[in-house]
């Protein structure tokens, strides 16, 4: 499954805010168009993100060429890279794109292919050495015997990607090596992306899952329901801070209390080394009207006021491993990204 690709000069996509009720491909063909599949989060998950911002600048370059039309372009990869601030992929892609672009820009196109194509050999990596890290992490334990028990959040699998996925690659990983005891896939309020989109993921790979409420997460670990964590990435900071979504943080602290191993799964496209701490990370407030409604349904009298981080950031300290396609960092022994 492709989550989005460039088909005849446009870029299609799966239509998340549709799933799980329906699998719709959305076209997108100016650049407008895709700034806004970006805020409603139709295309979403930090790898995707810098995906789609690529192909965005090759789209860009070809309705405004950058050498006649330079105000236009400019102006357009602005809007791109200023749709979503938290995951670093989206700036980063545009950045490595755009000047391509401005140079010659036929070959921004190819640029973007090439990032995809990063992305899709990243997935296949980080399955392979998470599964082996976690086997080594829960080895000797119950789940040595019988499989392992996995609590996620978010969605962090093909959707999230181009296919396969981050966390959820490994997940799929240890599925296909017959080592899934079961994935506990965390709701993830406001937008429900565990509930909608990692659950829809884990039936159509026919893995075992149940879903809980985000707070459930922490309890749930006390009582022994996971040998491991395992989260995606937004931005990993040079010091290993982790900004993802929104109750990450939570059930780190969760594991932390119940001595369950807490480990960040991200392409290097993810770590941000010119982004010194989690302090310094911009983190998305996405407005009170999520959290006062369900679905467009509200929850809430008219007029509440409501609070809306979209992420929030994990300490470092509380991070057993970062697994990237390349390596796997061990901050719990004092390594850094
Ligand atoms: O707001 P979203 O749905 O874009 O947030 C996505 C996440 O937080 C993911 O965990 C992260 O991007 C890593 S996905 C491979």
């Amino acid at each position: 499954m492709r989550t989005l690709d460039w088909v005849d000069d446009g870029i299609e996509m799966i239509d998340q805010t549709k799933l799980p009720q329906k699998t719709e491909t959305l076209r997108v063909e100016t650049v407008d168009d895709l700034v806004a599949a970006i805020k409603r989060l139709s295309i979403r998950g930090a790898p995707a993100l810098g995906v789609a911002g690529a192909y965005g600048v090759a789209m860009a370059a070809r309705l405004h060429d950058p050498g006649g039309d330079a105000d236009r372009f400019e102006a357009a990869v602005e809007r791109i890279r200023n749709a979503r601030p938290t995951a670093v992929n989206l700036g980063a892609m545009v950045d490595r794109v755009a000047p391509i672009a401005r140079v010659d820009p036929s070959a921004a196109l190819a640029e973007a292919h090439r990032i995809r194509d990063e992305e899709l050999a990243a997935s296949v990596a980080m399955g392979e050495r998470g599964a082996d890290l976690v086997e080594e992490l829960v080895g000797g334990s119950g789940a040595d015997r019988d499989g392992v028990r996995v609590m996620t959040i978010c969605n962090t699998g093909g959707l999230a990607t181009v296919e396969r996925g981050t966390a959820l690659a490994v997940v799929q990983t240890l599925h296909e090596r017959g080592r899934l005891a079961e994935a506990l896939a965390v709701e993830t309020r406001p937008l429900l992306q565990g509930g909608r989109l990692t659950t829809w993921e884990l039936q159509r790979m026919g893995a075992p899952h149940r879903l809980l409420v985000d707070s459930a997460g922490p309890f749930l670990l006390a009582r022994g329901a996971a040998d491991v964590v395992l989260i995606g990435a937004d931005r990993v900071a040079a010091n290993g801070d982790t900004a993802n979504k929104i109750g990450s943080f939570s059930l780190a602290l969760g594991a932390a209390n119940a001595g369950v191993p807490f480990v960040v799964v991200a392409p290097e496209s993810t770590v941000d080394l010119a982004t010194g701490t989690g302090d310094d990370i911009e983190i998305e407030d996405r407005g009170a009207d999520e959290v006062a409604c369900v679905r467009g349904v509200p929850i809430a009298p008219e007029g509440t006021e409501a609070i809306n981080p979209a992420f929030d950031v994990t300490p470092a300290g509380l991070i057993t491993a970062l697994v990237t396609d390349r390596r796997v960092v061990r901050l719990d022994e004092g390594e850094t990204p």
